[in-house]
């Protein structure tokens, strides 16, 4: 098995790649009842999602970056919002592809895509960015800044400790998978540093660990002042 610490940023979005083309089956919802890797439910999902629900124009361009196989946040911002999505793993653009027919789901690393600046109201990256080498996540947090709205909402599961490291069989799949991430203090150090307002963050428990689930605003413009759902404008 490859040490973290030895790849490339590109051989770690290969093995990435690889990993998800193989784990993606496995990764599937058994039935309506969906559980991800990490045990959280379909309406855990949904309550992290609702805040685009009040916020954000419906109809409106959203961008999911580590879309996977379209469930379950991809469906339900298929349904509210003009979306696209992109997603490093054939095998779960494929099936994303299927389920949102009406999404524009790109196959691509989301550190190799580029959008007009303005381009959406919202950015959306849950347990994706984690895949990407740290060395990569300042440019890719700064080009998501540019490509959103201002008044754009970033959400996004991050780090909540610092972590690099490769670990195998992922799922049960028998493929090697890659992680790559900062802790959350460093993750609102680099989001505000950018000009993001830090709206929301919350931890999500998974077992003895868990994730980071960040919220945050690209300003209306500099001067932020509190707006009407309790979210500083
Ligand atoms: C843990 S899954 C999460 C899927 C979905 N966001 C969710 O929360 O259910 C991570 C997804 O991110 C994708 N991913 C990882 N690294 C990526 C990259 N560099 N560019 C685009 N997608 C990536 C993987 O292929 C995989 O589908």
């Amino acid at each position: 098995m490859p040490r973290a610490s030895r790849l490339r940023s590109s051989e770690a979005i290969e093995l990435v790649r690889r990993g998800w083309d193989r784990a993606a089956s496995f990764y599937r919802p058994p039935g309506a009842a969906y559980h991800d890797a990490f045990g959280h439910t379909r309406s855990e999902y949904a309550a992290w999602l609702d805040v685009l629900r009040w916020e954000v124009e419906p109809h409106a361009p959203v961008l999911e970056l580590g879309c996977g196989s379209g469930v379950p946040a991809g469906e339900w911002l298929a349904g509210r919002f003009d979306l696209t999505g992109v997603d490093v793993s054939k095998v779960q653009v494929d099936l994303a592809r299927r389920r949102l027919r009406s999404s524009r789901i790109l196959h691509a690393s989301m550190t190799d895509v580029a959008f007009r600046p303005d381009s959406f109201a919202a950015v959306v990256a849950l347990y994706s960015i984690i895949h990407v080498p740290l060395t990569a996540q300042p440019r890719l947090l700064k080009a998501m800044y540019r490509w959103l709205r201002p008044g754009g909402l970033f959400l996004a599961v991050l780090g909540e400790g610092a972590y690099t490291g490769v670990g195998r069989n992922w799922l049960g799949s028998g493929a090697s998978m890659y992680w790559s991430h900062a802790d959350r203090r460093t993750y609102a150090r680099w989001l505000a540093r950018i000009g993001f307002v830090l709206l929301r963050r919350s931890f999500l428990p998974e077992g003895r660990a868990g994730h980071a689930l960040f919220l945050a605003r690209k300003p209306f413009d500099r001067s932020s002042t509190p707006g009407p759902a309790g979210l500083r404008r």
